[in-house]
């Protein structure tokens, strides 16, 4: 018999209405599914579908109108606030669109950030695991750069960085390819995928259908439930893409 994976994720029957007015808008209309660890998801579905909605509930931001979410096999649903924020300052790391950094901080104090809330960690311990998530991200040489001295996939690496630091369960990224140009969008695709072959778990939310090809399963979404939920058994190389693409114009 196969080895059991551990479930990283499990929404069962999740719905997230909203009440405006007097209408009942259904975001989430039943979503079930599990995440085993060491996975790359991307959950896709075109705009209004109910990504986002989704996102907050597995980043603990919200809780759900019905169902259950338990994270790293702890239910969420019934917790406070407080125990919700430290639950997903412990587990969750979280890579958005626009960043996220604090401004005129440099790429090691960014990073260094989530690691301030938990007090076993000393400053040196923070300081020494923000060096090495920021050597993962490939940013060893940019450590003391400030966020506004730096190219947008450079600071969605910091970012990346920052996302690691805590050693999280889970990996949630949101559109984080969103702002960027092509050739950068790839360079972020190629650092998921090494991330995805170290072991990490990564969910990855967008819009774009094209990311799929790069992740190890596609969760559809359409009008708050799944519509297809499908392995990848052909994985794209965003490294080949990469290398594909047309040199960048020099001007
Ligand atoms: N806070 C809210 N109040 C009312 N309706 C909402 C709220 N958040 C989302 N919705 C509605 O739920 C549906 C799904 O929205 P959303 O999760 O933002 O989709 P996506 O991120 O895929 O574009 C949409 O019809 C949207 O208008
Ligand atoms: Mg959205």
């Amino acid at each position: 018999m196969e080895e059991e994976k551990k479930v990283v994720i499990e929404l069962q029957n999740v719905k997230r209405y909203f009440q405006v007015g007097s209408e009942t808008v259904k975001a989430l209309r039943g979503v079930s599914f599990k995440i085993y660890e060491g996975e790359f998801v991307t959950i896709q579905g075109t705009s209004g579908s109910g990504k986002s909605t989704l996102l907050n509930q597995l980043g603990c931001l919200d809780t759900p109108t019905s169902g259950e979410y338990l994270l790293d096999g702890i239910a969420v649903r019934t917790m406070s606030k407080t125990q919700r924020a430290k639950l997903r300052n412990r587990k969750i790391g979280f890579v958005f669109q626009n960043y996220n950094l604090l401004a005129k901080t440099t790429a090691l104090e960014n990073v260094e950030l989530p690691l301030m809330y938990n007090s076993e960690i000393s400053a040196s311990e923070r300081r020494r695991k923000a060096m090495e998530a920021l050597k993962a991200v490939g940013l060893e040489d940019r450590m003391y750069h400030k966020s506004n001295q730096m190219s947008g996939g450079q600071m969605q690496r910091v970012a990346i960085a920052r996302a690691l630091v805590n050693d999280p369960a889970v990996l949630l990224a949101d559109e984080a390819t969103g702002n960027l140009d092509t050739r950068t969008s790839f360079e972020m695709l190629v650092l998921f995928q090494e991330l995805y072959k170290q072991g990490h778990t990564i969910i990855f939310v967008t819009h774009n259908p094209e990311i799929a090809e790069y992740s190890s399963r596609n969760i559809n979404l359409r009008d708050g439930k799944i519509r297809e939920d499908t392995i990848n058994t052909n994985i794209k190389s965003a490294a080949e893409a990469l290398a594909q693409l047309p040199a960048p114009q020099d001007d």
